[in-house]
C-alpha cells in the first residue's frame, strides 16, 4: 500500500467532513419540507462526529491535520462551491426550488463522503497492526451512517423532484421507510416506489 496516498486520502476526508458541516447548515436554510430538515439535523450532528473521528484517527496516526494538500484544496474548494450555489438558489429562487439544489448538493457531497469511508474500509483490510486496529475501529463508526446519508439523499432528491413536476412521490422517500444502507437496497427502493404509490 502507498503510505503517502493513504495519508492523502485521510486528508481529503477530514476536508469532506468540515465541508460536509457547512453544506448541512446551508442546506438546512434551503429545507422546506419539516422530515427532510429533522434528517438533515440528525446528519449534520452526525458529520460533527464524523469530523472528530477523522481528527483523532489523524492523531493517532501521527499526522498533522492542519496541513493542506493540493488535493485536500480541491475538496474545500468544492465544499465552498456547493455552499455558494445554496446561497445563489436562496437569493433568486423560490424556496421549493432552493431546496431542490440544497438536495442536489447533499448528494454530491455525501457520493464524496461514501468514497472515502468505502476507501477507508478497504484500506483497513490491507493494514497491519495499529493503523490496521485504527482504522478500523474509525469505519466502524462511521460506514453505516454514511451509507444512510447517500442513499436516503439520493431518494429525498429523486422524490422532491418528482413532487415538482407535479407527479405523485412518494415522501419519505422509500430508501428512508426501509432504511436502505446498500447501492442494491437503493435499487430495489427506487424500483419499489410505484407499489407504494
Ligand atoms: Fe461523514
Ligand atoms: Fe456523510
Amino acid at each position: 500500500m502507498k503510505n503517502e496516498q493513504v495519508t492523502e486520502l485521510l486528508y481529503q476526508a477530514l476536508e469532506t467532513e468540515q465541508g460536509g458541516i457547512e453544506v448541512y447548515t446551508t442546506a438546512l436554510k434551503c429545507a422546506v419540507n419539516a422530515d427532510l430538515k429533522k434528517e438533515w439535523e440528525e446528519y449534520l450532528d452526525q458529520t460533527r462526529n464524523h469530523e472528530r473521528i477523522v481528527l483523532e484517527l489523524m492523531d493517532k496516526l501521527g499526522i498533522d491535520p492542519g496541513k493542506d494538500t493540493p488535493g485536500r484544496l480541491v475538496v474545500r474548494h468544492i465544499g465552498e462551491s456547493l455552499v455558494e450555489a445554496m446561497e445563489m438558489a436562496m437569493e433568486g429562487a423560490p424556496p421549493e426550488a432552493a431546496q431542490l439544489v440544497a438536495c442536489e448538493c447533499v448528494v454530491e457531497a455525501e457520493t464524496k463522503d461514501h468514497l472515502n469511508w468505502e476507501l477507508i474500509h478497504e484500506i483497513a483490510e490491507k493494514a497491519k497492526g495499529e493503523q490496521r486496529d485504527e482504522l478500523k475501529a474509525a469505519y466502524e463508526q462511521v460506514e453505516e451512517e454514511e451509507d444512510e446519508h447517500l442513499y436516503h439523499s439520493m431518494g429525498w432528491c429523486r422524490e422532491l423532484w418528482i413532487e415538482s413536476l407535479g407527479m405523485p412521490a412518494v415522501l419519505p422517500p422509500p430508501e428512508e421507510e426501509k432504511e436502505v444502507k446498500t447501492a442494491i437496497g437503493a435499487a430495489r427502493a427506487k424500483m419499489a416506489r410505484k407499489e407504494l404509490l
